[in-house]
């Protein structure tokens, strides 16, 4: 297999694209689409999101240091695109889009009631890192939706048909290849996998 050699750039995908929305302290509220951002810690929960100073939302979040990541699903692919293609300078993204901001337990910046997963970040640090400002954040709350819990309250993202972001183009996720940790457990005699520390305990 031969590899063409290009110049730095961004690839690392497939990535979420969530909706980032946000306030400013007057009560105005705002939602813009993010493909740069992720978990960075798991303890203490810890993520970021990369804006550039362009964004009418960075001045938002400059100011109140909050922000929300709202998880976006196939049924939400257009809203998603749509707010990150027009600017809350010029309208309310949230009424164009029949989005529905609810208030979690920030001060100011809302929730997207129809995401499944709202996840609600107090910033601790802006990192100017050239085009895009990085605003790290520690998680405070994460609101879940229960459209997606089964009877014993286990969670199950898939259900909510998550939206993929791909070199510039929107999908959906593919089919189940296995459970984490899947690679290391061995099949028992009816089949079914068994983690091999389980099966020495077993002996
Ligand atoms: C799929 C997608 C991903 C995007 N990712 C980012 C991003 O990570 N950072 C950023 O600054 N802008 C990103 N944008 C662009 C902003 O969402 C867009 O400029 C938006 O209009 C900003 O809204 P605002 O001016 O109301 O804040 C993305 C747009 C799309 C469609």
């Amino acid at each position: 297999m031969s590899k063409q050699q290009w110049k730095p750039g961004n690839m690392v995908y497939p990535l979420p694209a969530v909706m980032v929305s946000c306030a400013d302290k007057a009560g105005k509220n705002n939602v813009m689409t993010a493909a740069w951002t992720g978990t960075i810690c798991s303890d203490p929960p810890m993520v970021y999101v990369s804006i550039r100073k362009s964004r009418f939302s960075h001045h938002m979040i400059a100011e109140t240091k909050e922000y929300v990541i709202n998880l976006t699903t196939e049924a939400l692919a257009r809203a998603t695109d749509y707010v990150g293609v027009k600017s809350g300078k010029d309208i309310d993204k949230f009424k164009e889009m029949r989005l529905t901001p609810v208030k979690g337990t920030l001060t100011y910046a809302p929730m997207i009631e129809e995401s499944p997963v709202c996840i609600e970040c107090k910033v601790e640090q802006i990192m100017e890192l050239g085009s895009h400002d990085m605003f790290i954040a520690r998680v405070v709350a994460v609101h879940a939706d229960e459209a997606y819990m089964d009877d014993r309250g286990s969670f199950d993202l898939s259900k909510a048909k998550p939206l993929v972001y791909s070199h510039g183009q929107y999908y959906g996720v593919g089919k189940h290849i296995g459970k984490f940790g899947y690679s290391v457990k061995k099949r028992t005699s009816n089949g079914k996998k068994k983690a091999s520390y389980l099966k020495k305990k077993s002996k």
